[in-house]
This record gives structure tokens, sequence and C-alpha cells, in this order.
């Protein structure tokens, strides 16, 4: 079951020399109980194709098929059963955080609507806050409450617009948990946007790599990182700091840093290249006090990406 499907999807903004193409040609699906992960530059196309998905902007053209229904044929059925939270969510900042989330739960016809909103507010630790006004939060409070509001109506298709965006440390953990434990519960299908690589690494089943309004690549996180054919090699070394530098340039190596003791260099994943390569620093009888070896991170995938489209 496909709980989004989006074909050939189309949006530009203003006319003539101004005419921007913010989303080109998106096509992709969402199995039902997937975190699918939307990562792109600055400008890419994600909150207008998602903001095309939940209604916020009418489409130029192509096709979005949401629970399996038209959502504009099906908006009452698609919109009781989903949402969508976002950071950048404008909420009323002259009412409270419970007088918002009692708006919210009116438009999404929740029933128990006190309960829910109690629950929630326990959930994000901000039942202390719930008769404060929302202009007087602090940025990673209003980014909890715009995820209460994500959860008010149980939805079982979730738009995650950069929801964790400000959250410290451990509200970020926290929030990570309660995504996944509201996603296996719910078997909820979620679309997630973020620029934090960790987490999405974390949460999303499958990820799209969305660039200048088109989707690049559709993978899991494991495969993209297998495709960046190189390991980084971090040295510190006891001394002939020069010397090192001056044999890694002399074996073709890409060096990235060399400053004091310490050199970064990258190493293609060619067979044994890493083992040869070390095993050639210490027969040449060069000393080290610390040698790390990192493989490629979906942040190293991201740069990859981004630089080779510019
Ligand atoms: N209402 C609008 N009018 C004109 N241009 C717009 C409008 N909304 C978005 N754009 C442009 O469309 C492009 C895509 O923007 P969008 O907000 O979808 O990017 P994004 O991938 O969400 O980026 P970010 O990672 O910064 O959130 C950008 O070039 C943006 O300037
Ligand atoms: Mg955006």
């Amino acid at each position: 079951m496909k709980d989004i499907e989006v074909k050939n999807l189309r949006k530009t903004f203003g006319r003539k020399e101004k005419k921007v193409i913010a989303v080109d040609d998106v096509s992709f699906y969402v199995n039902r109980g997937e975190i699918f992960g939307f990562l792109g530059p600055n400008g890419a196309g994600k909150t207008t194709t998602i903001n095309m998905l939940t209604g916020l902007l009418k489409k130029d053209s192509g096709e979005i098929k949401l629970l399996g229904k038209d959502p504009i044929k099906d908006w009452e059925y698609v919109k009781n059963k989903s949402n969508v939270s976002t950071a950048y969510f404008p909420m009323s900042g002259v009412l409270t955080i419970r007088q918002n989330l009692r708006v919210y739960a009116g438009l999404y016809n929740v029933k128990n609507r006190e309960k829910k909103i109690d629950s929630l507010l326990e959930i994000f630790e901000l039942t202390k806050l719930g008769n404060t006004k929302v202009v007087n939060l602090s940025s990673g409070e209003q980014t909890r409450t715009a995820l209460c509001k994500g959860l008010i109506n149980d939805p079982k298709l979730l738009f995650l617009d950069e929801c964790t965006v400000g959250l410290d440390p451990d509200i970020a953990e926290k929030t990570r948990r309660i995504i996944k434990e509201y996603q296996k519960k719910n078997d909820c299908t979620i679309l997630f946007t973020s620029h934090y690589m960790y987490e999405v690494e974390e949460l999303c089943d499958r990820i799209a790599f969305i660039d200048k309004g088109n989707i690049i690549r559709i993978a899991t996180a494991d495969q993209l990182k297998k495709e960046i054919k190189k390991h980084t090699i971090e040295l510190k070394v006891k001394d002939k700091h020069g010397e090192l530098i001056k044999f890694l340039q002399d074996e073709n190596i890409n060096i990235i840093f060399a400053e004091n003791n310490t050199i970064i260099f990258d190493v293609s994943l060619e067979k044994d290249k890493i083992y040869k390569i070390l095993n050639k620093i210490f027969t040449k009888g060069f000393l080290l006090d610390d040698l790390h070896i990192k493989k490629p991170t979906l942040d190293d995938v991201f740069i990859n990406f981004a630089r080779s489209r510019k």
C-alpha cells in the first residue's frame, strides 16, 4: 500500500524573467509505515513539494495521491487522517500553547480534546508552559509546540518539514524517539525533511535527494554511503611532519588538511589501498601518535551530491 504517490509534480513562481521553477518534475512514492527522507540544499524545492501535498499551495501540474485518495476530491478524509509539522509554521503568538492546540483540535475534529492536549504537552515536556503565550516561548519550545500540533489528530500520514530545528540535544534525542515510537505504534507514514544528517540516518528507511526541483536519487542511507568509494584517514605524527606530507604527495594522495602534527587525507577503496599506504608509512619509520580511519557519512553523501551539481 502506497500512502504517498506523486507523479510529475511541478510548481513555478513568478513570471517571465522573474520566473522561479521551484519544483520542476518530481515523482516518488512512500509505502505505508515508511519514514521517507527528503534531502537537498536550501531552495531545492522540498517545502514547496510538501506545501503542494498538504494543500497549502496549488500545483501547476502533476498527480498527487494520499492515502490512496485524490486529496482535492477527498479533502475532508485526507485532512482528518494527515497532519504537518514544521518549526517554521506560524502559530498565533497572542494565544497560549493550549489555546493554539484547541484551535487545531477543532480543525481536525479531534475527540476528547483536552485529554489529547494534556498528553501531548506531557510527551513534549510543555505541561508547565501550557498557559504561556506562544510569543513568549523560546524557539525550541515553539518547535515542540509545532510537534504537538502535528500529532493532535493521531495522523496516519505525517509531514515533518524541519520539525526539530532549535531543539537542544536532549530534547532532540527524545523527539526522535517519540517520532519512532509513534510511527511504530500507529503504522504511520512519514515524509521527513531535515538538514541534520544523523537524524535522517537514524529515522529514515529511504532517502530522496532533491536538487533544483528534481529528484536526483532515491536509496537507503547505507546504499548512498557505499557509493562513496573512499575513506578519510586522520594521522597525528610524532615528528617528520613535512617528510610525511612529501611522501603522501609522491604517492598522489589527496591531502585535505595538514597543520601542526595533524594530516588528513582521502584514500580510495581500491583493493588493499588503505592497507598498502599505511604499511608504507610504518615501514618508512614514521611514528604516529594517533590514527583514525573514517568511513563516509551521510554528510559526505550530501556534500558530494550538492557540490557535484553546482
Ligand atoms: N512563494 C514563493 N514565491 C517565489 N519563490 C518561491 C516561493 N516559495 C519558494 N520559492 C522559491 O522556490 C525555491 C524552492 O524553495 P523551497 O522553500 O521549496 O526550498 P527548500 O528545499 O524547502 O529549502 P530549505 O532547505 O531552505 O528549506 C527557492 O528558490 C525559493 O526561493
Ligand atoms: Mg524548506
